[in-house]
């Protein structure tokens, strides 16, 4: 039995630091990377406050596959290069985006959201999945949040991989 939320009155630093902690706990003991994945979901939706959209999306060789998440049902496939998604896959960099109408491109599968961070995940040396999240807040993610994404994907790759 885990506890979903951040120790109360700690900065945000240290509640990503504890998220990488509860997320290496959370699949240390499962081979099956779609099942740690949906329980990744549900980690992070638990964890931060202020999203309506929270999962990962698998790279795959035809380009990303939606995988588990917790928000509204989203658009299934998206090609390299496109959208906030393909764009942090294809070249393998966070997106950090604070106002989604002005990233050119954007694909909206959530009409709510206003702002996004996709972090790449790499395992052996590629880029095997994404992280997304939305906000229906604009400027909700800040260089805190995306050093904090990026320490999550290092810690759950292994387990995401399977
Ligand atoms: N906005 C993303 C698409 C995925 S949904 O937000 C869940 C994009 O532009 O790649």
């Amino acid at each position: 039995m885990f506890d979903f939320t951040p120790t109360p009155g700690i900065s945000r630093r240290e509640a990503y630091a504890e998220l990488a902690a509860a997320a290496r706990a959370l699949t240390a003991d499962e081979p099956d990377g779609v099942a740690n994945m949906a329980n990744l979901a549900a980690l992070i939706w638990h964890w931060l406050p202020d999203l309506n959209w929270a999962g990962f999306y698998r790279v795959q060789e035809s380009g990303l596959v939606l995988g588990p998440f917790i928000g509204k049902p989203a658009c299934i496939r998206i090609a390299l290069g496109q959208g906030v998604c393909g764009t942090a896959a294809k070249r393998g960099e966070t997106q950090l985006v604070p106002d989604v109408h002005a990233f050119p491109g954007h694909i909206a599968c959530d009409g709510a959201s206003r702002s996004e961070l996709v972090v790449p995940v790499r395992h052996g040396g590629a880029v095997i999945a994404v992280i997304d999240l939305d906000s229906p807040l604009p400027a909700r993610f800040d260089a805190t949040d995306a050093e904090g994404i990026e320490a999550l994907a290092a810690a759950i790759s292994p387990a995401i991989a399977g």
